[in-house]
């Protein structure tokens, strides 16, 4: 293959932080367009190339050739002018201005007098949702739009400034499942055009469906690139993870479920907003519970009623047999409920602070002593779960905001389990987290409820749901429609017929 028909290379790229070696001799390179895929573990390395070849962080050493000629990208303009855009994981737009203000935002065709021309915009913002295939409104305003349509505002802000290459990471992380099949047609009709595309995603069969080539990077190295066609999927979770793992969504039934006796945990007619309508269920001691629906479907809205987040309108909540007010997370958390929220950038975790704070925001009632934390005991407790965890930061003090996204998530997690709940619900437990940990946290989510715990889970993948849930309960606009023994379902078809309410 001529390199001239790279578009991008990167060639022998390192990078440190503060003397820790991140990036060590990667090269990478894309063609004119292909979907590369980009896969590793959490924290491989993989933001931070993607953050090199965008401007945003600069490499300790190595090149960028782009066009066949040597590139200096010193900022984000710089990637922008040589044709790179990134769709953000944490979207970039300002959610009070309208989409085609957001597109032209650096950006704007100027009117008469060097306003700026709202009309043009418009119109061109229609232009460019045109070539896309998809509709989207240029005038609403972005705060009201949801996470889809935000994502396909950054896609036309990047092609309206000539991108050629479109980095996407772990772009369906917020996507519903029908949001995230249009995602791929639209990436199918991007690489029509000659656009390329680098795709990093968690979820190998994402990968299949839309990658030409793979490149694996594992501990900060390149480990392969290869056509898609040339490695089994065995390949690659064995080069992401560093070592064989089977049976990861195989379903286990385990022996200690109570299948009679008292609930642990028991709602009735429960009521709360538009999404949680007359929910009536129980839970056993050591039962997996999982939650499945369409989006919209209210899932997150029973999990939030159940952590007191939402207020419940009227039914009851029964705990170990007693009727409890649950109308505050702390109250949730003194009844022996923990939710591990969905959004873990904006509920669970505060970014500034550090790992070893963010651990133990939930533990402080034990580690005080009278009025003083005890730092001593603090230490301890949060070494020992980012040790549990495998939790990747260089030292505990560290700011969670320096993180890769899969080892934010463990924290999040760590942190919940930390305060040694008997009723835990995950809300999309293992979104972000790479292959290896995924089956680490189903591993755990099972331990839990071996030990007696009641446990619910919420997710949109039905395979996971699949192989760690003893009972499914089908949810539909707030509504549960199937309870459903696991033993009764059959394969992941016969859920999503269920959850269409077929
Ligand atoms: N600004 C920074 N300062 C210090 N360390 C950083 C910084 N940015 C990233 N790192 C570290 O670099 C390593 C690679 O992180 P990166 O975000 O690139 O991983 P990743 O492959 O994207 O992982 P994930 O799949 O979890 O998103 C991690 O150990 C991370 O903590
Ligand atoms: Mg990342």
């Amino acid at each position: 293959m001529n390199t001239a028909d790279n578009v991008v290379e990167m060639r022998s790229i390192s990078k440190g932080f503060n003397g820790v070696s991140v990036l060590k001799d990667v090269s990478f390179d894309v063609r004119k367009g292909e979907v590369h895929a980009l896969a590793g573990g959490n924290g491989a390395g993989k933001s931070t190339l993607m953050k090199i070849l965008q401007g945003v962080y600069q490499a300790d050493a190595g090149e960028i050739v782009i066009g066949g000629k040597p590139a200096t990208i010193n900022s984000i303009q710089d990637a922008k002018a040589a044709g790179i855009g990134m769709v953000f994981q944490e979207f970039s737009l300002v959610p009070s201005l309208t989409v085609a203000q957001n597109i032209f935002l650096a950006a704007e065709p100027l009117g008469m007098g060097g306003f700026i021309d709202d009309r043009a915009s418009v119109r061109r913002a229609k232009e460019v949702f045109a070539e896309m295939e998809v509709d989207v409104d240029p005038q609403a305003e972005v705060s009201r739009l949801g996470t889809a349509y935000w994502q396909l505002t950054e896609i036309a802000k990047a092609l309206s400034q000539n991108a050629q290459v479109l980095i996407m990471d772990e772009p369906t992380a917020s996507l519903a499942r029908h949001e995230s099949e249009a995602l791929f047609e639209l990436i199918d009709r991007l690489k029509q055009r000659g656009i390329s595309i680098i795709y990093i995603s968690h979820r190998m069969d994402e990968v299949y469906r839309l990658a030409d080539r793979i490149t694996i990077l594992r501990d900060g190295a390149r480990l392969l690139t290869e056509p898609l066609t040339a490695v089994t999927p065995e390949q690659i979770v064995e080069g992401i993870v560093g070592k064989k793992i089977e049976g990861q969504l195989a379903y286990r039934e385990r022996d200690h479920v109570a299948h009679e006796g008292a609930p642990l945990l028991e709602v009735r007619g429960l009521n709360a907003g538009p999404r949680v309508r007359d929910v009536s269920f129980s839970l056993r001691p050591g039962e997996i519970l999982g939650l499945a629906g369409l989006m919209g479907s209210g899932r997150t809205e029973l999990a939030r009623a159940l952590f007191g987040i939402d207020r419940r309108e009227s039914g009851e909540i029964l705990i170990r047999g007693e009727k409890v007010n649950l109308n505050s997370p702390q109250q949730a958390i003194d009844a022996g409920v923990a939710l591990i929220p969905e959004d873990r950038r904006a509920q669970g975790l505060v970014l500034d602070h550090s790992v070893r704070d963010n651990l133990l925001l939930p533990l402080l009632g034990q580690i005080t002593r009278g009025p003083f934390l005890d730092s001593m005991k603090g230490k301890d407790l949060s070494s020992s779960l980012i040790k549990k965890f495998a939790v990747k930061v260089a030292h505990p003090n560290r700011p969670v905001r320096l993180l890769s996204g899969g080892n934010q998530q463990k924290v999040v997690i760590a942190k919940w389990l930390g305060t040694d709940p008997d009723i835990l619900i995950l809300d999309e437990p293992t979104a972000g987290v790479d292959i290896g940990t995924k089956s680490e946290i189903l591993d755990m989510i099972r331990e839990l409820a071996s030990a007696g715990k009641a446990v619910i889970v919420i997710s949109s993948e039905y395979p996971e749901l699949l192989a760690v849930s003893d009972r499914v309960l089908v949810l539909k606009d707030g509504s549960v429609i199937r309870d459903i023994p696991r033993s009764d379902i059959a394969d992941e078809e016969y859920l999503q017929l269920a959850v269409q309410g077929v």
